[in-house]
């Protein structure tokens, strides 16, 4: 049985940590997997988690099952994240939430879903997208395609070819869209740009899917949910997957939910039902600390204060990065542009680097996706300059 199985291919992100911890050269860099290193490299443990754990150690609780679709308290706290503690689904009880085993989960039961309702839907996602989502979107049963997105030449977005990519797809396909910081290219939607987005989904009734794995990375924890809010405004059917392992630096607590929104609350409960067929069926539960924890902090006023202000620091740290990485190869490899740096948002460069540059840069241990993603919040003070050097070389 076993022995005509072939080697799998290594994971285009998580297997470059792989090679990176295999390298035993004590200055590597990895600036592959999207991961917050603070400015001493360390990935941090928020102040605001700490404080909730002590909490959490003061009052030990047994380990019981949470209920399928997660802590109520947990997932109560991320609709009000998501949509806005003042929001009419909420209110109106026409939003559902099911903790998930992180963002990834979040995107797989979702799929899973899907794929029970609506299996002659295609999927369509972003050109290029998160290495996972095809696979993932494949792996439930679906055709996934590509809709135009990323423009190399402009570094930004192709806006008039996503529109036409948008008109072409049959009602009632799944259009996977990143709420906010664009992985892996850091090109986003202006405000406006999303208003024509949301207008072209409603118009071919097209089912959309935001993913938002980094709110609180571009411009705020409000500015960066704000699309989410312009799409129940809209109507429709909405999904929504998130996940608190960056924003948190929680992530290998697993946390993360999918929220769908309903039309009536009666129809909001049916699709509970089904979502916890769907949990139930994969993995039963989920894990119980991460999701206590990121429900204290979002329900503690002082800690969801604290959680503001450390988020707002990584946000600012990684802008810094993307200051002066811009600056430094300006002054290191002159004739080269990378003033689009500056402009893009969240944990991601799409830097424009080839295969063979990134390849020529793992030889100085420094890791970098073969696409030329970087991620901008993995340079600090004492790596940028070996960084920039290493570059400069390849360019
Ligand atoms: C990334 O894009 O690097 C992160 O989302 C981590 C992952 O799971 O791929």
């Amino acid at each position: 049985l076993f022995g005509a199985i072939d080697m799998a291919p290594r994971d285009p992100i998580l297997g470059i940590t792989e090679a990176f911890n295999a390298d035993t050269n004590p200055a590597k860099i990895n600036l592959g997997v999207g991961v917050y290193y603070d400015d001493n490299g360390k990935v941090p443990l928020l102040q605001c988690v700490q404080k909730a754990e002590a909490k959490l150690m003061e009052q030990l609780s047994p380990r019981t099952y949470l209920p399928i679709e997660g802590l109520a308290a947990y997932d109560k706290a991320v609709q009000e994240l998501v949509f806005g503690a003042d929001s009419a689904v909420i209110q109106e009880k026409r939003a559902v939430t099911v903790q998930a085993i992180g963002g990834t989960g979040a995107l797989k039961i979702g799929a899973d879903f899907l794929k029970r309702f609506s299996p002659d839907s295609q999927v369509f996602i972003s050109d290029p997208s998160w290495e996972n989502h095809r696979a993932l979107f494949e792996s439930a049963g679906f055709i996934v395609n590509n809709y135009t997105y990323y423009d190399p030449a402009t570094h930004g977005v192709n806006f008039e070819g996503m529109l036409a990519s948008l008109r072409k797809m049959d009602a009632g396909s799944i259009v996977v869209l990143h709420a906010c910081c664009h992985n892996p290219t850091g090109a986003d939607l202006t405000q406006e740009q999303w208003g024509q987005v949301i207008e072209a989904v409603q118009q071919g009734g097209l089912i959309p899917f935001l993913d938002m794995a980094y709110q609180g990375f571009g411009a705020g924890i409000a500015e960066d949910g704000a699309v989410v809010r312009r799409f129940v405004d809209a109507g429709g059917p909405l999904l929504v997957s998130n996940s608190f392992s960056k924003s948190f630096s929680l992530y290998g607590e697993r946390v993360g939910a999918l929220s769908v929104v309903a039309s009536s609350g009666e129809e909001a409960a049916r699709l509970l039902s089904q979502l916890k067929r769907v949990v139930r069926t994969n993995y039963s539960n989920p894990p119980l600390h991460g999701g206590k924890v990121v429900a204290t902090v979002l329900s503690t006023p002082e800690l969801r204060q604290l959680w503001e202000e450390e988020l707002a620091g990584m946000r600012v740290r990684i802008k810094q990065m993307r200051e002066e990485l811009v600056e430094k190869l300006a002054a290191k490899a002159p004739g080269h542009d990378f003033a689009f740096v500056r402009e893009q948002v969240g944990m991601f460069s799409y830097s424009g680097l080839t295969k063979e540059q990134v390849g020529k840069l793992r030889d100085e241990s420094i890791y970098a996706v073969d696409t030329g993603r970087i991620c901008v919040a993995a340079l600090n003070s004492k790596n940028i300059d070996l960084v920039v050097d290493a570059i400069a070389k390849v360019l």
